[in-house]
Parts: C-alpha cells; structure tokens; sequence
C-alpha cells in the first residue's frame, strides 16, 4: 500500500504545536542522527498485537474483564536485567491470578514495563547541597548520577532505550509463552506468599483461590493448554521524537501505529489539548490513555474524549485517573458522569500512587500503602455510584523487596526506608505490598 501523504502530514503536525516537558537536547545534529536511526529499526510491537489489546480493553470498559498495569516509575538500563525482568513479570502474573478470582474475570496484564524510560519533572532542575543541575528525565535522556556530565541530554540514550525496549519485550515474550506462566505454578508461587503470617487477613481467600485451582483440575481442564498468557508493554508517550520515529503506517490497513508499545498513555502535565502529546497520539490506532488528576474538569473529559476517540470506538481510550485519597469520592464523579453522559466510550482505570505521594519524616519521597488503597476503594465506590465499569488497576511496583512505601502488613516504616530505597523516581509496592494489594483489591471486587 502506498503511503498515504496525508497521515504522513498528520504524523508530523505536532512539530507545529506547543510542547512541554521535552529535553533540552544540545546537539541537533546527533539527535537527528540517533532519530533517523530509530526511524530505520524494526517495530517493537506489531499493528496486530495493539489490536488485540484495544479488544481487551473494550472489554474491560464494558465491565467484561479487569486491566492491570503494573511495573516501575522509571526503568533503568541497569535494572534491565533477567532477574528483575523476571521477578516483575512474576509479580503482575500472582497479582492477576488473584484479581481474577476476585473479579470473576479474565484480567488484561499490561507491564509498565520494556519501554518506560523517560519522565515528565515538575522542575527543570534540580539544586543539592546548593549545586543546582537539569533534573533527571529518565535514562531515555540523561543519566541519574547527579554529576554535570551525567545531566546533559543525550540523544545516544534514545537507541539504547529502544535496544534495551527490545531485549526486556524478547524475554518477556519467552517467559509468557513458555510455560512461565502456567496457573498452576503461579498459584504455587502465591502459597509460598501466604506462608507470611503477616497475610493471615487473607487466609480465606487464599484458601477459596487454591479451593478454585484444584476445583479447575478436577473438572479436567486442560491446564497444558493454558500455558501461554497475553502480556502487553505500555509506558509514557513522552518523548516525541522518540514515539515518532516508532510511529509506522500498517501495510494492510494504511493505519498508524505507535510501534514502541502496545498501549501508550500521555502524563497528567503534557495532556493539554492543543499540545503536541495528544496531537501525535490523536492519529495513531493504539490504546492509549490519558492520566486525570484533581484539576481535570467535565469540559477537559469531554474535549479529550472527542479529539482521542472520535469515532467512538470502545477500548479506544482510557482514563487513568490519579486523584488522591482524600480526593477521589469529590474529584471523579463528575467526570464518571460527564463521559457516561457525553456518551463516547471509555475504559476507566485507577492510578492510585501518583496522587498520594509525600515527604517521609526523614525526607523519602515516598507512599502510604493504606493511603493506596483507600484511593482504589474510593475509585470502586465513584463507579458504584455513576453506575459506570471500574476497568483496572496502575500500579507502580517492583518484584524487589524494595523499601520505599510505607506500610502494608509487614508494616514498613519510615526507619526502615533506607533500608533499600532503589527507585530512580516514585516510590513502589515492593513484591509483598504489590500482591498484598491484589488481594485486597480481589475483596473490594467481590463486595
Ligand atoms: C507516572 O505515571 O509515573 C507519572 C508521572 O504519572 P502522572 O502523569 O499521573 O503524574
Ligand atoms: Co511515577
């Protein structure tokens, strides 16, 4: 199929718009070179598999099943390794075993995960011990060791994100289609968790879950033939030359897809809707989502629905909204009500770290895990309320015994912090906390 001129202007349109939040980069020279090389390499995802996904989260938006995202605030290249890979991919694996039974629905597992390497800052700099230098943007731009060098935008870094994309995609692909995943080995890996004393909360479920697995086996399903699962890979939508030069038109259909990822979503600080970040994602066919904080409004709701999803297709896009606890019984209501009213279909799904981060005593950026969950209980009972489909989850977590959010069973605390703080940005449900979540979101879904 000839390439249309048209979609090739479209693609290009947002070089026109304002942009925010794009690095400074220094030498144009060698970010056209890294972008024309990026440009040049094969897609990470195919138009299929994106497809596919935007089925699934159709469905999820008709209240036919339940998406969890779940993966770091910033990958890292160091952390790019098997054993981190495998453990997040482990974690999601147990989550949406848990999930599923709680929601007595098939869960959409999205890792935030082979591709999330650039960050949106609310400062362009930052100043330590009265040294002031460019903020770290993710190691898609610069690098995190607060050293000038370090600091400087480089465009190398692009291609490395993109190879580094490649290799977590690849081994994420083996491990979900061979065997990896098999329920029942999964389900074993939950027994080991519930060994924990400190999850005797959740004995019951556990026990009704293992109940159900062995019920499945008795009934002679065919675990064999349910060995492989569906794992798709989503991350920020930030960095536009990067998307861009990813961006390929489908030879079969003529459409454009975001080939970086599966899914895409554009942050809470570049979802302006005569900005270059929803321009560039308004012409690609992926699933994508928007993140909502508290300031977003009816008219916001109705404008992105429209530029986003304006032949009203379902699963098309979803809303992530990331309120606050103390926040989102007042905040999303109305936007529940403006879509359901306006009447384009959207998936919705609850981000509950990003409004609920603060400042421990002794000075980590960090989370409450009851705070976490108190802002998804509420998400339930906003939907409850505007009889609208609570689609998912969006969790930032590791499957590292990390300490960096307070709380949950073992009762993190702030002495504790230091401990092992690794994350390059927010704070995550270390392994523990991410399916200790799971199981008290499976309970919130059964009430
Ligand atoms: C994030 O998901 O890491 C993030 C920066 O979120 P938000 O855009 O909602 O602040
Ligand atoms: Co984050």
């Amino acid at each position: 199929m000839q390439a249309d001129p048209t979609l090739q202007a479209q693609l290009d349109h947002w070089r026109d718009l304002p942009r925010v939040q794009q690095p400074n980069w220094r030498d144009p020279e060698a970010l056209r070179c890294a972008v024309d090389e990026l440009a040049a390499s094969p897609p990470l995802v195919f138009a299929g598999e994106a497809d596919r996904l935007r089925e699934l989260m159709a469905a999820a938006g008709r209240g036919e099943a339940f998406v969890l995202q779940g993966g770091d605030c910033a990958e890292s290249f160091a952390a790019n390794t098997a054993d981190h890979i495998r453990r997040k991919v482990e974690t999601i694996l147990q989550m949406a075993v848990v999930l599923t039974y709680g929601a007595s629905l098939p869960v959409v597992k999205v890792g935030r995960m082979a591709g999330q390497y650039a960050k949106p800052r609310s400062a362009d700099t930052e100043v330590r011990d009265g040294v002031e230098l460019p903020a770290f943007r993710g190691d898609a731009v610069n690098g995190h060791e607060f050293t000038p060098e370090s600091r400087i935008p480089d465009p190398h870094r692009l291609l490395r994100a993109y190879h580094a994309s490649a290799s977590a995609l690849n081994l994420i692909r083996a491990f979900t289609y061979g065997g990896f995943a098999d329920l029942r080995r999964v389900h074993e890996w939950n027994k080991g968790f519930m060994r924990n004393p400190s999850y005797s909360r959740y004995e019951v479920l556990a026990a009704e879950i293992d109940r159900a697995v062995r019920f499945m086996g008795a009934a002679g399903v065919d675990f064999d033939a349910i060995r492989t699962v569906e794992f798709y890979a989503a991350h920020e939508a930030l960095l536009l030359d990067y998307e861009r030069a990813l961006t390929r038109i489908d030879s079969r259909t003529g459409h454009a897809y975001d080939c970086s990822a599966h899914f895409l979503w554009i942050g809470e600080r570049t979802r302006q809707l005569d900005g270059a970040h929803v321009d560039l994602l308004s012409h690609v066919r992926n699933p994508i989502g928007v993140k909502l904080g508290p300031t977003a409004t009816p008219a916001d709701v109705r404008a992105l629905a429209d530029r986003l999803n304006p032949r009203g297709e379902e699963g098309r896009l979803t809303f992530i909204s990331r309120m606050g606890a103390d926040r989102i019984r007042d905040s999303l209501p109305p936007l529940l009500e403006a879509a359901r009213d306006h009447g384009v279909p959207i998936t919705w799904i609850c981000d509950p770290m990003h409004g609920n981060t603060i400042v421990s005593g002794s000075g980590y950026k960090t989370r409450r895990f009851s705070t976490v969950l108190d802002e998804a209980r509420g998400f339930f009972e906003a939907h409850d309320a505007a009889g609208t489909n609570p689609g998912g989850l969006h969790v930032e977590l590791t499957g590292d015994d990390v300490t960096e959010v307070l709380g949950g069973a073992e009762d993190l605390d702030d002495d504790h912090l230091a401990d092992r703080y690794e994350t390059l940005v927010d704070p995550r449900l270390n392994h523990q906390q991410a399916l200790e979540m799971a199981f008290a979101v499976a309970e919130m879904l059964r009430d």
